[in-house]
């Protein structure tokens, strides 16, 4: 296994979120649902080139197949959730892992990547901040207490907000920024209106969602109007108060959804809400 740091030429394989193997250089043999994490990743690629000036990096695993895991982290500074200074947070992490998601045939673990990847950011910013902080666990692996204690984290509760530390000296703790939510419907007669945020910092939460969200919508004509908003410009997110990587409202109602929404799942919310109508 090696691993490597984001640049111009990782940068797609990091954005795949550890399917890059199975996806880059098969371009032409995809599944639907493969061609669908590349489109996402596309965008994700984007952000993260905006964000790489401003100090986001990452570090990616790689096998003889391809890249199958990541770590990847920024100046607290450039967070909408957190505020706090002379630190970085840990946005994601993967590394193969058991169960499966989003696809059954996702590759077997590798013992030992998850650390090597850690082990990568920390030699990488340890002469840069005061500390690393990271959630207490990531979508599938919520409990990953045990394995950032293996590098002296620590767990931490500031003002409500529960994370891990890992301190090079002292450091003020983080804490939550508080979003007051200012989102509006806006009903527009005979219609059901969608109204979509979503971010490009995780692929699957964010572009995936649209994607899917869009399309169900377009197999409803003009019954469905949909307002597509990006909150990655800090400005946006104000504006609208949304506390979440991703939401969307029918007719008002939030939905939130946990990684890509099934196209059923919003056909049903969209049939719920014609109905209403
Ligand atoms: C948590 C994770 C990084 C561990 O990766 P890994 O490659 O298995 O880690 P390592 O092999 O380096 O593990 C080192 C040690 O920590 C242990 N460990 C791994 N995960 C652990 C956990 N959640 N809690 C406690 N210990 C853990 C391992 O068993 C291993 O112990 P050992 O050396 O005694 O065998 C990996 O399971 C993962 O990426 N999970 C998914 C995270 C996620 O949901 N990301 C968001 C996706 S959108």
């Amino acid at each position: 296994m090696e691993i490597k740091p984001l640049d111009k030429d990782t940068i797609i394989a990091e954005a795949c979120c550890g399917s890059g193997y199975r996806i880059l250089g098969r371009e032409s043999e995809l599944t639907e649902q493969e061609r669908t994490i590349l489109r996402a990743a596309k965008i994700k690629a984007e952000w993260l080139k905006k964000m790489m000036p401003k100090g986001l990096s990452a570090q990616i695993a790689y096998e003889d197949e391809g890249a199958v895991g990541f770590i990847e982290y920024m100046p607290i500074e450039l967070s909408n959730f957190y505020e706090g200074k002379d630190l970085y947070i840990v946005n994601c992490m993967v590394a193969p892992h058991t169960p499966p998601f989003p696809d059954p045939s996702q590759r077997k673990r590798i013992p030992g990547c998850g650390s090597a990847l850690v082990q990568a950011m920390i030699e990488d910013v340890k002469g840069k901040c005061k500390g690393i902080v990271t959630p207490l666990g990531f979508a599938y692996t919520e409990d990953m207490v045990a394995f950032f204690a293996r590098f002296a984290f620590e767990e931490f509760e500031n003002e409500g907000l529960k994370m891990l530390i890992r301190r090079f000296g002292p450091v003020q703790l983080p804490s939550a920024v508080c979003l007051e939510e200012k989102y509006k419907y806006e009903p527009v007669q005979g219609k059901v209106v969608v109204d979509v945020f979503w971010s490009s910092i995780c692929p699957i939460v964010g572009p995936w969602t649209i994607f899917n969200i869009r399309e169900v919508c377009e197999e409803f004509g003009d019954k469905v109007i949909v307002n597509d908003i990006c909150i990655d410009d800090p400005e946006v997110l104000l504006k609208y108060g949304i506390s979440l990587w991703s939401k969307a409202f029918f007719n008002g109602k939030p939905a939130e959804f946990w990684g890509p929404p099934e196209k059923e799942e919003i056909r049903d919310k969209l049939e719920e809400a014609l109905e209403v109508r």
